[in-house]
């Protein structure tokens, strides 16, 4: 089996799919690995890096997808200038992330070709995939960035300071949905030493929220909010009543909003609305990580940086690919253990078909024998 790992090329992506640290592991499995020129630059690992694990550089794009059984990839296949991805993948088996229901063209262009395609977003949250679950590893290193992008956007100090010169005040910060994001947003936050207030319509955040020293922002409900697969659910419009009123009054308070809520397969819920930022501090910045799903607010806008009223409402374009190299290196490592998932006496064949992972993750399946198909 071959695995052929591409460099990204989609704008603002310097992430690489496969790292060297898990060439070794990849070998053991079966496969032999050929690496793209330069794939993993942009995430500080060499080709030399790669090398010495163990794996192949290949320089020339149809050689490299040429020899491909199975391509490791971030973003979904794009055409750029001279590259079209679509037109390099046959007989093979593609691993990304692809979000079909949005990206709708790129997934019938997918549908066209005789490939397989695993959309590694859609790994069903059980226990024993939490090690395969790339939205988790990078959600949770967005949440950290989004804390230190607010940081050095902010004017003031995070922690409190006494000092001979008189006393500085911690920051406040406010952080909206506690999952995966939510959750390290808080912990750095409270690292960094501001006072950090969390809200979730799951109530089964609070426990979590409080276990990192945060103060949870209360909606009285005798509603979990949450559905039967542990997902946050659409509330009720009197709940929207209550949380909007709630917000609003904390809002005035925060000098730091990190938002992360998001309803699964659904437009990002707005909270925080115009005249809410216009009740906020001067100088306080949003950072809003739900603005590639329509925004937590109702100012931002995807990848820009909107300044209102003194307020800055950041809509970050992927965040974790700023932190590229622990990225990289978890996507990585999310993916050799759903590789090694389908794996038989440490072998890897072909996938395992009866396994809910493979079944959940599999969007497309044209290739039904990809060993006899594949050259
Ligand atoms: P997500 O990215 O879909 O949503 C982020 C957060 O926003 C959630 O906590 C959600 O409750 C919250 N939210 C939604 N609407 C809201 C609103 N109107 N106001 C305030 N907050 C709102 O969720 P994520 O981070 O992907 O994971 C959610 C949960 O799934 C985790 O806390 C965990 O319990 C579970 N999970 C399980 C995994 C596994 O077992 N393999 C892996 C990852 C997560």
């Amino acid at each position: 089996m071959k695995l052929v790992v591409p460099m990204e090329i989609t704008e603002g992506e310097s992430r690489v799919s496969i790292t060297p640290d898990c060439i070794p592991a990849l070998i053991k499995m079966g496969f032999k690995v050929f690496v793209q020129k330069d794939a993993g630059i942009g995430s500080s690992y060499t080709d030399d890096d790669y090398k010495k694990s163990g794996a192949k550089i290949c320089s020339k794009l149809s050689e490299l997808y040429g020899k491909a059984n199975l391509v490791v990839k971030i973003q979904r296949p794009i055409k750029l200038k001279k590259i079209n991805e679509y037109n390099l993948l046959k007989n093979c088996e593609l691993l990304t992330l692809l979000y079909e229901q949005k990206f709708k063209n790129e997934f019938n262009m997918l549908k066209k070709l005789k490939i397989n395609v695993f959309a590694l977003e859609k790994m069903p949250r059980i226990s024993r995939a939490q090690s395969m679950d790339v939205l988790s590893s990078q959600s949770n290193l967005s949440g950290y960035k989004a804390v230190i992008d607010a940081a050095s956007e902010f004017n003031k100090a995070f922690p409190l300071m006494m000092t001979s010169a008189g006393t500085v005040a911690p920051a406040k910060v406010l952080v909206i949905g506690a999952g995966v994001a939510g959750l390290q947003a808080i912990a750095t936050a409270k690292r960094l030493g501001s006072v950090v207030f969390a809200f979730d319509v799951r109530s089964s955040t609070k426990e979590q929220v409080e276990s990192l020293g945060a103060k949870f922002v209360d909606v009285a409900t005798n509603d979990s909010g949450e559905t039967a697969a542990g997902y946050a659910k659409e509330m009720s419009a009197s709940y929207k009543k209550k949380q909007n009123a709630i917000l609003a009054d904390t809002l005035k308070k925060m000098d730091i909003v990190i938002t992360t809520a998001l309803i699964p397969g659904k437009k990002a819920p707005v909270l925080l609305s115009k005249k809410m930022v216009e009740s906020m501090k001067v100088g306080s910045i949003i950072i809003d990580l739900a603005s590639e799903f329509g925004g937590n607010c109702e100012l931002t806008k995807h990848g820009e940086k909107v300044i209102f009223k003194s307020k800055k409402i950041i809509g970050p374009k992927n965040l974790a690919s700023s932190v590229a190299q622990d990225s990289s290196r978890l996507y990585s490592k999310n993916v050799v253990n759903f590789l090694m998932n389908s794996c038989d006496s440490g072998k890897f064949k072909s996938f395992n078909w009866e396994d809910e992972v493979v079944k959940e993750t599999c969007v497309v399946k044209n290739l039904i024998n990809p060993k006899k198909e594949s050259k």
